[in-house]
This record gives C-alpha cells, structure tokens and sequence, in this order.
C-alpha cells in the first residue's frame, strides 16, 4: 500500500498520510512518496491541497528510529533528499490546508505549519518535543512558529515540552478553526471549494505576497502588492470580472 493516497475532485486534490500503525511518523519512504505526490499532476494542476493522516493520528513526527547515528553528512544529504518536502508543501503556487486530529507533533506539526491554513479537531494534540530528544524542530517549523505565534510564545512551546490541545490551538493562532471530532477533512474540504472558486491567479498572487511580505521592507511590500495588482489588472480573469460587476444591473 502507497504511504501516501492521492484523490483528486474537481479542482481540490486531497493528500492522506497512510501508515497508520505508526501514527504517520514521516519515515523518509513517506517523505519520498509526499515529495512524488507533490510533484505529480494531481496536485500541480489543483487549486487547492488539503493534507490529512489516516487513522487516530494526523502524524506523530519525523519517525525516531531513523535518527539513529544521525551525522553532519548525512543530516545534509537528508535535507538535499526528502527532508527538502516541508519546504516543497510551503512553496506550492496554490493554497494548502492540513486537516489535523489526533497527535500532531514534532515533525507533523512542521508540516501543518507549513500549510496555509490548519483546521483542527477536538481531538488533535499538539507539542514539539525535539528537545527531549536533544534536537530542535529543523524542517523550518521554529521559523513558522516563531512567525506565527511570535517569540516569546514560540520559545515556551519549543521550550517547556508543552502539549496543547485544540482550543489552546486556536488561541495561539496555531489553528484558524476547530470543528468537532471527525470533521476536520470534511470542513478542509469545503474551505478547499470556496478557494478553488476564486480566480487562481489573485490566490496565488496573494499566497505569496502574503509570503514575502514580512520577509520585505515596508517599500518592498508596497512594491509586490504594486507590481502584483498590475500584474493581475491585466489578466481575462481580472477583467471579465470587473466586466461583470460594471455591467450588473443594480436597479432596486
Ligand atoms: N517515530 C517512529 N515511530 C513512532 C513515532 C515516531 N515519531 N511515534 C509513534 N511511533 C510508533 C510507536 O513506536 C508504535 O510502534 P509499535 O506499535 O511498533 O511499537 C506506534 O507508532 C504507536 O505508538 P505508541 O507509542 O504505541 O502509541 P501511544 O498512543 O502509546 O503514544 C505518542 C503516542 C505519540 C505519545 C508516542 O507514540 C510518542 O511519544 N511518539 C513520539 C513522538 C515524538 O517525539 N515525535 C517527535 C519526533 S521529532
């Protein structure tokens, strides 16, 4: 059985993690699959990617028994090879959301934050506990916490081994909404047809704005939000729908 399911319906492609008896740790086999899947047709041509993990978990982490004898050689050779996924996820040209419940922790987390949006469940827990192990979250979660959360907070999830359920969550901002147990797919899915719905080159175009823009100086955001919007103006998209909005018939 493949470590990863792709479904594609209409324009959204679902992505499940399946290794189930593990607790969807990443073992670089899965990465390698996550890596093929992202590269496929599948997601490529969608307008939205909603990640979820099969089974009582969303993932538990990278999986443990392959950071035996980890070095500095081989811990470059990872990121050159499957480790390169979570930015590969991040970097999608379309909106991404990861459909959380259950455990999500370590690296699962890493690559809920390397989505877009995180829909969790009333039963999703998360935690980072790489410094148990002596380590630090590597795979550009400590970035995205820290730009999620700020520092102060970042540093006590990092810090104090804290695990956090859903609604800590979403009072963190970790998570923009929680939905009953079992309904995390189901709501990611329906957010994932309203974006697919919109005009994808604005979505894209503000993805990544949104991206770049704390990364930029104040005139550098208002050149990318300034070229973006001249980049857009020009497209059918942009103008058939001011087309259509001017030529509305708007008497009571
Ligand atoms: N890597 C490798 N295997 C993992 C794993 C991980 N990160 N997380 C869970 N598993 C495996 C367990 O070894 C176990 O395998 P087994 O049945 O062959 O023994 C199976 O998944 C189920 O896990 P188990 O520990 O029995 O479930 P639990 O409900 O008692 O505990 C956790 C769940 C998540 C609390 C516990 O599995 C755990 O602490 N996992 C490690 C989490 C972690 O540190 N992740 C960060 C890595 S950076």
């Amino acid at each position: 059985m493949s470590l990863v399911d792709i479904r594609r319906e209409g324009h959204v492609c679902l992505l499940t993690l399946q290794r189930e008896e593990k607790l969807n740790a990443l073992s670089g086999a899965m990465e390698r699959e996550l890596l093929e899947a992202l590269g496929g047709d599948d997601v490529r041509t969608s307008r939205c990617v909603v990640l979820t993990g099969a089974g009582k978990a969303f993932s538990a982490g990278a999986d443990i028994n392959e950071f035996a004898d980890a070095d500095a050689a081989s811990i470059a050779a990872y990121y050159a090879d499957t480790g390169d996924v979570y930015e590969r996820f991040a970097a999608l040209s379309m909106p991404t959301i990861a459909a959380i419940h259950g455990w999500c922790l370590g690296g699962g987390l890493e690559l809920a934050l390397a989505a877009d949006f995180r829909v969790a469940d009333e039963t999703a827990a998360f935690g980072l506990p790489e410094v148990e192990l002596g380590i630090l979250p590597s795979s550009g979660g400590a970035y995205r916490l820290v730009r999620l959360v700020g520092p102060g907070r970042a540093k006590e999830l990092m810090l104090l081994r804290r695990r956090f359920n859903a609604s800590e969550a979403l009072a963190f901002g970790v998570v923009s909404e929680v939905v009953p147990a079992g309904k995390a797919a189901g709501r990611a899915l329906g957010l994932a047809g309203e974006l697919a719905e919109l005009p994808p080159l604005a979505v894209e175009t503000i993805k990544r704005a949104a991206d770049l823009i704390p990364e930029a100086s104040r005139e550098a955001a208002m050149l990318i939000e300034r070229l973006g919007y001249a980049a857009l103006a020009q497209t059918d998209e942009a103008t058939h729908a001011v087309d259509d909005f001017t030529r509305r018939d708007r008497r009571p």
